[in-house]
């Protein structure tokens, strides 16, 4: 590796120009569906109170624990968001969104912060998109919820994933359930993994969770939550089930799904692609119905999810969908010589008040590098002027995919070069 003077932070990367295509169409795609599925967008800022992510989110859990980025100014303490759910519902009680009445049909695409070890898969900066549906208590909701998300992976063509669901009851369940799960790993205490001896004490759900080989062989014949649900739970999750199949949602219900937020109540849900390794999740998400409160509001029912971008992207990869989208810069002005150079920089404003994309070569390079260039761009038509050109006043459009060269007066150069701009509008999109 060279030696740079500075570099990105360890787990977070620069999105490079020949990236950023893929990005916009899959946020795109992302903009689109919430339009059908009638989402409106949320922008939260990056920073947010300590106070808010450790109450929202637990502050036992790993995120809150172990890998925030903290910040102090005067008397203020700030984290980076590590997650977006806290964020809306401290907006969502901040600006009063339920004087609108009904529920509200929130989505976000943007960047978030956990200082974990990076992996594939698994950034320190990484970027969700994610839904919050809020004020229902519903089990339509979390199939309105569930059918948005898987519905974005349709359109891109993701279709390797499997969604698995599970509930977790309520909190009375839950405190039951605890002490069953304690009661049933209370003789292996000592076999389990350092991490799950030290869960036992603090959160004995999260084992369920665990990955360690040490844990693996006591896991199966742990005693399952759908067991011990309320009947007003059992009876949420039943419906919610329902639902789905009645939407030809295909699910596959996982006793042993528990999340890493301490928000959640009722459904759990994750979307997994066998195609991301370690980190399978491709995203997840549950019913809150009980956070707005912890946070200060009203009691609020809510359900939600997020997805990481990046692994949306491993796993369009494995499945060879090329998100790439082609490069779409009109026209190329090739220069030589420097009345050229100036005839091309009063050009291009006329181009691009046509609504041509255009650009020419800022570095007196040669013909052939200039030529060069515009192929590397994929340009559709390249004008090349010289001071004969500029002399006769007729000028060459060639184009590029099809290697042909016209000659043409200015204002015939401009009417054909509005044309393909109107025809090329009526390709786009
Ligand atoms: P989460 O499961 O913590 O849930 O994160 C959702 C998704 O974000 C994960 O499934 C994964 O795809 C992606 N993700 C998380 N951490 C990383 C990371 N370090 N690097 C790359 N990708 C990552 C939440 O954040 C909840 N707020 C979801 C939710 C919304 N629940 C209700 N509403």
């Amino acid at each position: 590796m060279a030696d740079l003077k500075f570099r990105t932070h360890h787990g977070m990367v620069d999105i490079l120009p020949s990236e950023v295509s893929k990005w916009q169409f899959v946020e795109q795609v992302i903009r689109k569906t919430a339009k059908k599925f009638d989402f409106e967008e949320i922008r939260t800022p990056i920073m947010e109170p300590t106070g808010l992510i450790a109450r929202g989110v637990g502050q036992l859990t790993d995120i809150v624990s172990k890998e925030m980025f903290n910040f102090e100014r005067g008397d203020d303490q700030f984290v980076l968001r590590p997650e977006g759910t806290a964020p809306v519902a401290r907006a969502f009680i901040q600006h009063h969104l339920s004087q609108y009445g009904g529920s509200q049909k929130l989505f976000y695409i943007g960047p978030f912060f956990r200082a974990e070890r990076p992996q594939k898969g698994r950034q320190r900066q990484f970027h969700q998109f994610g839904a919050e549906l809020i004020g229902s208590q519903n089990p339509l909701a979390d199939a309105e919820i569930i059918a948005f998300m898987l519905e974005i992976y349709n359109q891109i063509g993701i279709k390797n994933t499997i969604l698995n669901i599970n509930s977790i009851g309520d909190p009375e369940t839950r405190l039951v359930y605890k002490e069953e799960l304690k009661n049933y790993f209370k003789p292996y205490l000592n076999k389990l993994s350092e991490l799950s001896q030290k869960r036992f004490e603090t959160n004995p759900m999260r084992i369920l969770d665990s990955k360690e080989k040490e844990d693996l062989p006591f896991l199966d014949n742990a005693p399952r939550i759908i067991d011990y649900l309320s009947n007003n739970s059992a009876l949420h999750y039943s419906n919610l089930k329902k639902y789905l199949e009645s939407m030809n949602i295909l699910y596959q219900e996982n006793p042993y799904l528990v999340r890493g937020l301490d928000y959640y109540s009722e459904t759990a849900f994750e979307l997994i692609s066998p195609d991301l390794g370690g980190q399978d999740a491709l995203g997840g998400g549950g019913r809150y119905d009980l956070l707005i409160e912890e946070v200060g509001g009203p009691l609020t029912p809510a359900v939600g999810f997020a997805c990481g971008m990046e692994r949306l992207f491993i796993a369009a990869e494995a499945a060879e969908i090329d998100l790439n989208q082609p490069s779409s810069l009109e026209v190329y002005i090739v220069t030589r010589g420097e009345k050229a150079q100036k005839w091309a920089l009063e050009m291009l404003p006329i181009l691009r008040a046509n609504n041509l994309s255009c650009t020419m070569d800022f570095m007196d390079r040669s013909l052939k590098a200039q030529m060069k260039e515009a192929n590397k761009k994929k340009t559709k038509y390249a004008i090349i002027v010289g001071e004969n050109e500029l002399t006769s006043n007729i000028f060459t459009l060639r184009s590029m995919d099809r290697s042909e060269e016209v000659q043409l007066g200015l204002d015939e150069l401009l009417e054909k070069l509005t044309l393909i701009q109107n025809t090329s509008i009526e390709t786009k999109e």
